[in-house]
């Protein structure tokens, strides 16, 4: 048996509806800011329970013009986690700004209790990630944010429907920002991105803002980017956007059942499941003894099982200018040892969840 990572043969196997969708549009030529796009912002903003959404080019966007509609920019400081995807430090990057980083805890998101001693005169704003589908603690990085006057912006693009406390991640913060990545647990079939706001003026900001700061055909009101949404992908947004709290509780039920499996086994820790966080699970990840066998096990077992992220990105050749010394993160260092991701995705099956769970055994009753 083969457990693959990439779900997305088996997701776009139907699709004669959708091809047909496209056949219509296509002969529309509506393929820049065009009808889908509006049709598609609208069902996101709703399904997010937000005022408004933004279609954008990418998550990586998504954070770079929130970022720049707040102004932030060089000689300023951003602070974000340490053991995200390095697109958010790319953001942050592009904006001129500089990236500090917070160390983790065992839900993979930013320890809230180490914020507030990376905030300097510089600091600007607070990028949570919402990382592998848990969230971070928005209620405190709310009443931080709140007491030293910084920008809120949720880095939201692997946690699509999680929550805290039955309010969905991305409506914490003054914007939340999506990836349509096609490996994201909403997906198109290139790269796309989303902003939501509840503000009505930064929704004309940063509508302006991804699409060359154009007012109309003919004005320019202030200095953008393209960065649009493409109408094409929309279309297929448009698709899958009524199938997306059906992934999430597919993928809710599989982690489930790995962790009532997993947890019998003396080698692996499970990580915490906090009461009242509705955990989406874009990436299934739990703490293993013998990690690297283990992986190469699985891999010789036909099993893609990953690492995010083997080398914590503060220990990057690209991020040295940020001069951290090893050790500074030793969550995120702990973390890039000793987890393992396996696939979780709302496609696989029961035989396959058990091909898993059986070669982990097998593994572990071998040494
Ligand atoms: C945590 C995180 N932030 C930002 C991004 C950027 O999203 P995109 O690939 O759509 O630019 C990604 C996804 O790749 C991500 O995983």
């Amino acid at each position: 048996m083969k457990v693959s990572y990439s779900y997305l043969p088996r997701q776009f196997s139907d699709i004669d509806d959708l091809l047909k969708d496209i056949k219509k549009f296509v002969k529309t030529g509506d393929f820049t800011l065009g009808k889908p796009l509006e049709k598609f912002e609208k069902k996101f903003a709703k399904l997010m329970n937000s005022k408004y959404a933004i279609g954008v080019n990418s998550g990586t966007d998504a954070i770079k013009l929130s970022l720049n509609a707040f102004g932030v920019g060089v000689g300023d400081e951003v602070i974000t986690a340490a053991n995200t995807f390095v697109a958010t430090v790319g953001a942050i990057n592009e904006v001129g700004a500089k990236p500090v980083f917070v160390d983790c805890d065992d839900t993979f998101c930013m320890n809230v209790d180490l914020v507030e001693r990376a905030i300097t005169n510089k600091t600007k704003a607070i990028v949570p990630v919402h990382f592998t589908g848990y969230m971070t603690d928005m209620k405190q990085i709310n009443k931080i944010a709140k007491k030293n006057n910084l920008v809120v912006i949720e880095d939201a693009c692997q946690s699509i429907l999680a929550s805290q406390d039955g309010k969905i991640a991305g409506t914490w913060g003054t914007t939340g920002c999506f990836s349509l990545h096609p490996l994201k647990n909403l997906n198109v079939w290139s790269d796309g991105g989303v902003i939501i706001t509840n503000d009505s003026k930064l929704n004309s900001k940063l509508r302006l803002l991804r699409n060359h700061g154009l007012k109309n055909r003919d004005e320019i009101q202030i200095m953008g980017f393209n960065s649009r949404l493409d109408t094409i992908q929309a279309v297929v947004g448009n698709w899958l956007i009524p199938q997306t709290k059906k992934i999430a509780s597919q993928r809710i039920k599989n982690a489930n059942y790995y962790d009532r499996h997993f947890s019998k086994i003396h080698q692996i820790r499970i990580p915490p499941r906090p009461k009242g966080m509705k955990i989406v699970y874009h990436l299934y990840v739990i703490f293993v003894e013998n990690r690297d066998e283990l992986l190469k096990y699985c891999h010789k077992k036909n099993i893609e099982a990953k690492i995010h992220y083997p080398i914590p990105l503060y220990q990057q050749e690209a991020l040295k200018f940020l001069s951290y010394k090893k050790g500074t993160f030793p969550v995120t260092d702990y973390h890039s040892k000793n987890i393992i991701t396996f696939p979780v995705d709302q496609h696989l099956s029961k035989d396959e969840l058990d091909y898993v769970i059986k070669t982990v055994k097998e593994f572990y009753e071998k040494k």
